[in-house]
């Protein structure tokens, strides 16, 4: 099969595609013929040995996938060749194959095309955790979300409004802005030219956002902190800035405010139950059209370099998918 492979660990332009011997569906793994990749900001990370998990040398990247099980290993059971699904891979994802672990493979809806499969799993599985888990977000309140245009913002701009919230979306330029306003945002903010904590306190009447959605950390972070309302939740997504933001205790303290951490991997892992019911309310709100996944670019396999490059150089906009058959 062909595989787009990291045989060192460095930027991008470093991927070679080759030929390798296609993996086997193992126990408790399903083997996937995967039709569409997502690319996510974790392969801008791991392709340079600087994400949390560094698989060993020669991998694929490629986080998410979706597909038609191919095989499946002699203890799944929920699921049977020929399905169409997609599937949290970790890497693996940018091969004609992958085989992936059985509990992170789910069916997909028949109305959902392979394309948008690779572009939902990820994003709006760890949005809708943040906004339903972990901030118990309610309707009526202001929800901030930065990084408004990316993977994991767009999807949280739409879940937010699905679920009632007042929705101010921040980004880095008009045009990033305008895809969010298309996604429902009700306000909208560039933090390029103006002051994020002036412009939250402004729109709120000087009361602050009820919960923050920060996938991008750094500076930004410093003053969405400043900007939470009363009894607000500041959720911690990740850190696109490059910058691990620290936060001074008293600000929490003033503000009666929680700091909550999101990891949607781990969530999906240790409450497969709870993570399949998100699931089956964002693909019921899809076919309602209330969903509606924006993939801006998509890349040929051998293009794979360039469109993780898209999110390195802070260029991509929704999501950007490798289409692989
Ligand atoms: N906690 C979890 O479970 C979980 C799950 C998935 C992803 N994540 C994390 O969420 C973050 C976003 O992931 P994503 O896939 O949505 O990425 P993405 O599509 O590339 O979006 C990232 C956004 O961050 C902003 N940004 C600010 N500084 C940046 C920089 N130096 N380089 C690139 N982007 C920058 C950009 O918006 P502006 O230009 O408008 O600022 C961009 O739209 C990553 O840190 C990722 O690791 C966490």
């Amino acid at each position: 099969m062909k595989a787009v492979l990291c045989k060192a660990f460095g930027p991008a332009e470093t991927l070679v595609l080759e030929e390798i011997a296609s993996p086997e569906a193992k126990n408790n793994e399903v083997l996937l013929d995967v039709h569409a990749a997502g690319v996510n900001f974790p392969d801008t990370l791991i392709i340079e040995g600087k994400y949390q998990f560094k698989p060993p040398l020669p991998f694929s990247p490629g986080g998410e996938a979706a597909g038609v099980v191919a095989a499946v290993g002699e203890k799944v059971s929920h699921l049977k060749v020929g399905e169409r699904v997609m599937a949290l891979t970790g890497w693996g994802s940018f091969a004609e194959q992958v085989a992936v672990a059985g509990y992170n493979v789910m069916p997909i809806p028949p109305s959902m095309d392979f394309t948008t499969a690779a572009a939902f799993g990820m994003t709006y599985g760890t949005s809708m955790h943040a906004l339903k888990q972990r901030a118990n977000l309610q309707p009526g309140e202001t929800l901030l979300v930065l990084g408004a245009s990316g993977g994991v913002g767009l999807a949280a701009v739409e879940i937010g409004k699905a679920m009632g919230a007042r929705v101010i979306a921040a980004a880095s330029s008009a045009e990033k802005l305008e895809v969010a306003r298309a996604a429902g945002a009700d306000e909208l903010i560039n933090y390029s030219d103006s002051s994020l904590k002036d412009e939250v306190k402004r729109l709120t009447g000087g009361q602050g956002a009820d919960v923050i959605y920060d996938p991008v950390g750094g500076d930004l972070f410093d003053q969405a902190i400043r900007s939470i309302a009363w009894n607000g939740r500041l959720l911690v997504v990740g850190f696109a800035s490059g910058r691990i933001p620290e936060l001074p205790v008293n600000l929490a303290l003033l503000k009666g405010a929680a700091v909550v951490g999101v990891f949607w991997g781990s969530f999906a892992q240790r409450q497969p139950q709870d993570n399949a019911a998100n699931f089956q309310q964002l693909f019921a709100w899809h076919v309602e059209g209330k969903l509606r996944p924006l993939v801006s670019q998509t890349f040929a396999l051998e293009q794979a370099a360039a469109a993780i490059d898209t999110l390195g150089q802070r260029k991509a906009v929704g999501k950007v998918v490798v289409t692989v058959r």
